[in-house]
């Protein structure tokens, strides 16, 4: 039973030299560990290029996202041009969020750091804190945020962290001021200085005492407008440090979906018909705004069932089927909670758009499973 679990004898040398060396590899083992949700991409750690910042470049309009309103891109540079250094992009699931976020981030440096909030971090991971070292010592240790100072950090899903605990050291910072981290840079001494962090970059910062960021540091972070009331709340204080740029769903849902297999080549659309999805569409966002990701996932599998489904005809029967089937798989998961009427009116939209007859076994497996997740 006790397999697992070490025993040492105190009163041999040996033991406690060997009780000594477990502790250390515990240490080591445990400041070596890495959060949950903390991934880098366009990193190289032991890179010693550093990071390119280009300066006064405007972000353009990102190839791959469609239907993106005009203001956004114009939000988004006038912030930057007007000194508002960190940026959130909200709104509803699936607009293109983290895309954007990318987008940004690429465009205005060579690197970026991408992470994603979690609920297990603490400021520690963020930000930093003392730390295990091996042979029973501890040392200030750079969180993420420190470690990656001189490039964008996207926080993708910044909500789903408690926002105020984590980044809150830095809440000075983001507001231009510098902050003293509660970690003295020489642990034993009780007179020792403490860390510090600059809000700027500063060449003649003293490197082993003060943390001053890059000229390309920035955070862009994202947060999903449906979570957003149930996770985390962020404070008023440091909602203020971001420019806040909405992504809504596109505005017209039909020249979306005629665009976007247009340009993968799925269909040619020649008429200006309106199509079952986007039937579909309209009534889930009726009631709830969802936005294209999941229904561009819909879209692969009904051509994965049927390769030959013309998304302009009124669907058969088993054409509508398979339509339900990427609903189930994409959309329904996303509707937990609609009210009742709401469900109501969804699945008479979806059965309309899809044509379905008065007496089609369909019309009653829409309505039950949207009864299902409805309250
Ligand atoms: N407007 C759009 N045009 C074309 N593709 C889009 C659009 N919006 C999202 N997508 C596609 O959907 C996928 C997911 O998008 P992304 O993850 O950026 O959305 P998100 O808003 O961050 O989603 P979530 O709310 O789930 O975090 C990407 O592959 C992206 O290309
Ligand atoms: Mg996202």
């Amino acid at each position: 039973m006790l397999n697992n679990v070490p025993v040492y004898h105190g009163l041999s040398d040996e033991e406690i030299e060997r009780l000594s060396s477990d502790i250390s590899q515990t240490y080591a083992k445990a400041s070596a560990h890495q959060p949950a949700g903390i991934e880098n991409s366009d990193e190289d750690e032991s890179s010693v290029v550093d990071v390119q910042v280009v300066i006064g470049r405007e972000v353009p309009a990102v190839p791959d996202l469609l239907g993106i309103d005009p203001t956004v891109y114009r939000q988004i540079n006038s912030a930057i041009r007007s000194g508002k250094q960190h940026l959130m992009f909200y709104g509803p699931p699936g607009t293109g969020k983290t895309t954007m976020a990318q987008h940004c981030a690429r465009s205005l440096a060579s690197k970026h750091t991408l992470i994603t909030g979690s609920s297990d971090w603490t400021s520690q991971d963020v930000i930093g804190g003392y730390q295990p070292i091996g042979n029973g010592r501890i040392e200030f240790v750079p969180g993420i945020l420190l470690r990656h100072f001189d490039r964008p950090l996207i926080i993708d899903e910044l909500n789903r962290c408690d926002i105020d605990k984590v980044i809150g050291p830095l809440f000075t910072v983001l507001s231009g001021q510098k902050t003293t981290l509660p970690y003295r840079v020489q642990v034993e001494q009780r007179d020792s200085d403490f860390f510090e962090i600059l809000p700027k970059p500063n060449p003649s910062a003293r490197k082993d005492i003060e943390f001053a960021p890059g000229a390309a540091w920035r955070i862009v972070a994202t947060i999903n407008s449906i979570d957003k009331a149930s996770l985390y709340q962020m404070s008023y204080a440091l909602t203020r440090r971001f420019a806040w740029i909405y992504l809504d769903v596109p505005t017209d849902l039909n020249d979306f979906l005629q665009q976007y297999l247009t340009r993968e080549q799925i269909q040619e659309m020649g008429s200006q018909v309106v199509l079952p999805l986007a039937r579909i569409w309209q009534s889930v966002n009726a009631v709830r705004l969802i936005g294209p990701a999941p229904v561009i996932d819909m879209i692969k599998v009904i051509r994965e069932m049927d390769s030959g489904l013309s998304f302009s005809a009124d669907p058969t029967e088993d054409q509508a089927a398979i339509y339900l089937d990427g609903f189930d798989m994409f959309i329904l998961p996303m509707l937990d909670g609609i009210f009742r009427d709401g469900a109501q009116a969804m699945t008479q939209g979806i059965c309309e758009g899809l044509k379905l007859h008065a007496e089609s076994a369909l019309r009653h497996r829409v309505e039950q499973r949207l009864r299902s997740v409805s309250v």
